[in-house]
């Protein structure tokens, strides 16, 4: 007799399901197609040189490697949670050392959250729409979500009062040129949202994968900055998730929590039982390289990147056919488009590969409840300028016939 899988899975399995536009995604690694679709770095500005040097420095010392490849601290490389402490402290959140907490990106803080927060049936507050990852990464606790619209400023107030009143256990939020619409939640509105989530006594998780890739306007307060100022400079109710993926490389998968003290305890043990420790190597290499050029090289990779977000914009603006809107980000990688109504952005990604060599990541996939099926989100991360202007002059040509 053979084992009935699907019946010995645990319920939460049930939370965990592959994404449909999975399988169309497969098919735009062709040369010959213009992706919007990876939310990635671009691996042309990874310091690859300085990242070989501190790996070759490791294996040349005269100590040798052995340290660098033996299990470490659980809370991670001590001198990298210092420079994390002293990076955060210039930014306003006074974490000593025990309130970091290294994590394989910020995508395994999320996963702790959900295991930490959510019991099955818990509800809890994400916007509209949201990262997907982090939906990936609560699902399978079982949470009821509950959608917060975002509007240019950042969520809805009235929503956000309305979903508090449900009692939910947290609301997840990416502050800074979210992923995927590239807004940023105003200053007025981060203290409102403060306020109401204080006064309900709900936890606020602020992810801040992009908040280091500003291209114009004035640098925001992190969200745990202002909880900081408000509770006689200690971490109280914000829960701040943080990563080296999109200012040095993904790939080492170094991310950091800071949160209050009885948080941090919790997570350790989680962390423990996870996989013990971030890859020890990785974290010592990752330390030696932000020592050396956090500063310089985020100097460099906001020109690159702003040149290319203003070639998507300008595109936009020459060939998009009436009825569309988009948003104009001031960071990030993202430009989210909003096609005209009744457009199926997954039946137009379908086209958009195969007549016009164009890919993106249609919006419904970011949305809890399955909505915004007429949203798309482009990443112009990855893709060269004269090559953005191009796919943009495809993708506004297809939807010019979908009208
Ligand atoms: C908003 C957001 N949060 C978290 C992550 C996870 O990144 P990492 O685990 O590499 O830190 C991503 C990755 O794209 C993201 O867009």
């Amino acid at each position: 007799m053979s084992v009935d899988w699907g019946h010995v899975f645990a319920g939460r399995v049930g939370g965990m399901t592959a994404s449909e536009i999975r399988e169309l995604l497969k098919l735009i690694d062709r040369p010959e197609i213009i992706s919007f679709a990876g939310g990635i770095p671009d691996p042309d500005f990874f310091p690859s040189a300085a990242i070989a040097r501190a790996y070759e420095k490791i294996f040349q010392s005269n100590s040798g490697a052995g340290s660098a490849l033996q299990y470490t601290l659980t809370e991670g490389f001590t001198p990298l949670r210092e420079w994390i402490s002293a990076y955060m402290g210039r930014n306003g959140v006074n974490v000593g050392l025990d309130g970091v907490l290294i994590t394989n990106g910020s995508q395994q803080v999320l996963e702790f959250v959900g295991k930490l927060l959510i019991g099955p049936g818990d509800k809890i507050l994400v916007t509209r729409p949201t990262y997907l990852g982090a939906l990936q990464a609560f699902s399978p606790y079982e949470p009821v979500y509950i959608s917060i619209p975002m509007e240019a400023e950042g969520p809805d107030l009235a929503a956000l009062e309305a979903g508090l009143a449900e009692k939910p256990k947290f609301f997840y939020l990416v502050p800074d040129f979210q992923n995927p619409n590239g807004t940023t939640i105003s200053l007025a509105r981060r203290e409102a949202i403060l306020d109401l989530c204080a006064a309900a006594g709900v936890p606020v998780i602020e992810d801040t994968a992009y908040s280091e890739l500003r291209y114009d306007g004035q640098q925001l307060p992190l969200m745990a900055a202002l909880d900081c100022a408000r509770n006689g400079g200690k971490l109280t109710n914000v829960i701040y998730c943080g990563t080296f993926s999109k200012t040095i490389v993904p790939a080492l998968r170094v991310g950091w929590v800071n949160a209050a003290p009885e948080v941090i305890n919790r997570l350790v043990l989680m962390k423990q039982a996870a996989d013990l420790h971030t890859s020890t190597i990785n974290q010592i290499v990752m330390h030696d390289v932000v020592s050396q050029l956090f500063d310089s090289h985020i100097k460099h990779l906001k020109t690159q990147y702003k040149e290319r977000r203003d070639a998507m914009l300008n595109a936009l603006e020459e060939f998009a056919p009436p009825g569309v809107t988009w948003t104009k980000p001031e960071g990030g990688l993202f430009v989210w488009v909003e096609a005209q109504e009744g457009v199926d952005g997954t039946e137009l990604l379908e086209r958009a590969i195969k007549e016009a060599n164009v890919a993106f990541v249609p919006g419904s996939a970011f949305h809890a409840d399955r909505s915004g099926k007429n949203t798309l989100r482009l990443a112009f991360s990855v893709t060269k300028p004269e090559r953005i202007r191009e796919g943009i002059r495809r993708l506004c040509g297809l939807l010019k016939t979908v009208d």
